[in-house]
């Protein structure tokens, strides 16, 4: 009996951590994309903002754009983590030299 109590708080500390580990590495930037930018921004053309091709890499100037919004660009403090914001961020300073030939 008591060896199946230990071994199932020993499963529920691995799930647990598992977790934790899937939330911080596992971001899905490409859906974060899809469910909350596409609307507004497309990868190459400038749609209602400008394309994420094209922006400014500076890392501050785009954390800052993400969390607290800037003119009609919404803020995302309390709809992204920061580790999601600094995903985007990094996301986005990738898209800068993703093709290096496309203008
Ligand atoms: C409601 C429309 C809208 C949505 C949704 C939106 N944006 Fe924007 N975004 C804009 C507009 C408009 C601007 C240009 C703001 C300006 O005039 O300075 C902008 C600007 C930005 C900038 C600054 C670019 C630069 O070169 O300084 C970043 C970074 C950015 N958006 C990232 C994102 C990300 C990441 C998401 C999704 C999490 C997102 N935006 C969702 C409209 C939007």
């Amino acid at each position: 009996m008591k060896n199946i109590i230990l071994a199932s708080i020993t499963m529920a500390v691995f799930a647990i951590t598992s977790q934790t580990a899937m939330a911080n590495n596992d971001i899905n930037v490409k859906k974060i994309f899809s469910k909350k930018c596409k609307k507004c921004h497309s990868l190459t053309k400038k749609k209602f903002g400008p394309a994420f091709k094209g922006m400014n890499t500076d890392p501050e100037v785009l954390v800052s754009a993400i969390t607290d919004g800037r003119k009609s660009m919404p803020k995302f403090n309390k709809k992204l983590s920061s580790d999601e914001i600094a995903a985007m961020v990094s996301f986005i300073q990738s898209q800068q030299i993703a093709n290096p030939c496309a203008k």
